[in-house]
């Protein structure tokens, strides 16, 4: 049995392909498409999902869809009616849940069929129903507490539940606007941050600051913990919530967020901060202020649900489930023992989410054995990546090696100070790069933050990178042992260790870890352990293949960010591009041919 799952007009666009509940491939329709959380509907990833499963369109079973057109719909009407909401908003909504019904005769339509030569029966699950799914049954529990927690999503943004074997259970949920992932967008806007998805870099800046008490009650005030366990935002703080036109899509195909916060909450946290402006130690003290009263809310909600299942272990999803940092606080902060977060838990997981709920919960079908699952992208074999850079044309050196010798040059190379795009494997599904698609450096370099940037990123100095560390040395090296093989949580690096890891430490001593195990990403593994060999150190710095686009899909993806950057070398399978010959490199192998110029 196929199922085909899809996010469609939504941000992070994706499709995944399950046969009789095995998933075969996930990928994001921004990878293919290039352009960052692209939210139509997403035809490259379905036809590359339904090539790695071998199957044409009029063999999938059932499409599912993680959107539900009739998902609250008395409350949008009654928003609409309430709100005396423009003919143009109307129209656009009636427009956009339209396109969400006519899926299946669309992607018959761009894929080249009749919608009746489709035997697919379509199935629409709520958002965050599907937040949900794409949570537990991927979690190593057999029951589990689960909060998802976003902007919104078929007008909610926040439900809360729990699973047991194949089954979810919602218990609560938050309604449109009041949202913690919409708040922490004012905020983050406010602070001079304007893109969808800028979140992440008020988490990176808010270590920096030092809150007053009064300026942390002050944010309290935008945000009241219920008595029911839940949240209600203070709207007086947000523009136009009545109206519900906070999100829209640039012309690009990109989602649009429209500042959020009222003149009122500019008249009490002050003007947004322009382009170019300066971050000030206030900007700072808000954004730890914001990250504080956020965690705050989190641990409430997730406390609040605690009492209420009794269970031990919770997942968590949803694109504040993203907020690594109050990840890596929860099992301290609150009852819960163990805590999963996906490697997809952003939008892009729901086609996941989707497609599982249908086939546990809906279906009835148990669950498989568990395995961490995030290398279900695109990938690409050693005899296509040699016809591809016979045919490119470079006036840069091409060698191959084999995998020992590989391993040993990389390591040695990243020791003299390279940075090394490096690119093997399955492409991640998820917002992380997890060693498949990866610029790596050596994070004993204190000046690596400022070569990374130099020779490829050129983003806010004030962002970490993040370290990836061989799982067995996690305890030697961070104050907690947890696994975290997705990138998901933030913990203290132990004080003994920052000084020989600067690389990947915060200003504040901590660090977004991946812990890497053999079973899981064997060769990243293997080229880390050879890192240790010659250092002593089981940790590189791991940041995503990319300048300022989508994470690299391809090799020609891959070659162009190398060729477009300073980066010194080029790791495609077992072949290597580099920019001159470094020692290391020049002893490990010869030459093998120099691509035309
Ligand atoms: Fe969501």
């Amino acid at each position: 049995m196929h199922i085909l799952g899809i996010n469609a007009y939504h941000g992070d666009s994706s499709a995944c392909i399950y046969k009789d509940g095995e998933l075969i491939a996930a990928t994001e329709e921004e990878r293919i498409r290039r352009v960052k959380h692209w939210a139509g509907l997403p035809t490259e990833a379905v036809q590359f999902c339904l090539k790695e499963a071998g199957a044409e369109l009029s063999d999938i079973d059932v499409i599912t869809v993680s959107r539900n057109p009739w998902a609250k719909l008395h409350y949008k009407v009654w928003h609409v009616l309430r709100n005396h909401t423009s003919v143009g908003a109307v129209r656009k909504r009636a427009a956009h849940i339209s396109s969400v019904r006519t899926i299946k005769e669309d992607l018959a339509h761009a894929l080249g069929y009749q919608s009746t030569q489709l035997k697919a029966k379509i199935k629409f699950v709520e958002h965050h129903r599907s937040h949900i799914a794409s949570a537990f049954f991927v979690s190593p529990f057999k029951e589990a507490a689960v909060l998802s927690v976003d902007g919104m999503g078929d007008f909610t943004s926040t439900m809360r539940g729990y699973g047991k074997n194949n089954k979810i259970t919602v218990l609560d949920s938050v309604t449109f606007p009041h949202s913690l992932g919409f708040f922490y967008t004012a905020f983050t806007q406010l602070l001079g941050f304007p893109h969808y998805g800028d979140e992440y870099k008020v988490m990176g800046l808010s270590p920096y600051g030092r809150p007053c008490k009064e300026l942390v009650d002050k944010v309290r005030e935008v945000v009241h913990l219920e008595k029911d366990g839940l949240f209600k935002l203070n709207l007086a703080y947000f523009r136009g919530a009545d109206k519900g036109d906070w999100v829209g899509l640039e012309p690009s195909g990109t989602p649009l967020i429209k500042p959020l916060y009222s003149g009122y909450m500019v008249e009490k946290f002050g003007h947004p901060r322009k382009k170019g402006e300066p971050l000030t130690d206030y900007h700072k003290n808000l954004a730890a202020a914001v990250q504080q009263v956020a965690e705050e809310a989190i641990f409430y909600m997730v406390e609040d649900l605690y009492k209420k299942t009794g269970m031990k272990n919770l997942c968590i999803t949803g694109g504040v489930a993203q907020n690594s940092v109050a990840n890596g606080k929860i099992v301290a902060n609150t009852s819960f023992q163990q805590l999963f977060v996906p490697p997809a838990g952003h939008d892009g997981g729901t086609s996941v989410g989707s497609a599982l709920f249908y086939y546990h919960h809906h279906l009835n079908q148990p669950r498989l054995p568990f395995k961490h699952q995030a290398y279900t992208g695109a990938h690409f074999s050693n005899e296509e990546i040699e016809a591809f850079l016979k045919n490119r044309g470079l006036s840069f050196p091409v060698q191959k090696v084999s995998d020992k010798q590989l391993f040993e040059l990389v390591a040695a190379a990243l020791t003299e100070g390279a940075v090394v795009g490096w690119f093997q494997g399955r492409a991640e599904f998820g917002p992380r790069a997890l060693g498949n698609r990866s610029i790596i450096v050596d994070p004993r370099r204190a000046d690596a933050k400022d070569l990374l940037n130099e020779k490829i990123k050129r983003r806010e100095s004030f962002r970490p990178f993040a370290p990836s560390i061989l799982k067995e040395y996690t305890n030697e090296y961070f104050e907690q042992a947890d696994e975290v093989p997705f990138m998901e949580k933030v913990f203290l690096i132990r004080p003994n260790k920052r000084q020989l890891i600067p690389a990947v430490t915060h200003v504040d001593g901590t660090g977004r870890l991946q812990t890497v195990e053999e079973a899981d990403a064997p060769r990243f593994y293997a080229l880390i352990s050879a890192f240790k060999r010659k250092t002593g150190v089981p940790i590189l710095l791991n940041t995503s293949f990319n300048e300022n686009e989508p994470i690299v899909n391809t090799p020609e993806h891959a070659l162009e960010c190398f060729l477009r950057t300073d980066m010194d070398l080029l790791v495609l399978e077992n072949f290597v591009v580099s920019r001159k010959i470094l020692p290391a490199l020049a002893e490990a192998s010869q030459v093998k041919y120099q691509v035309r110029q």
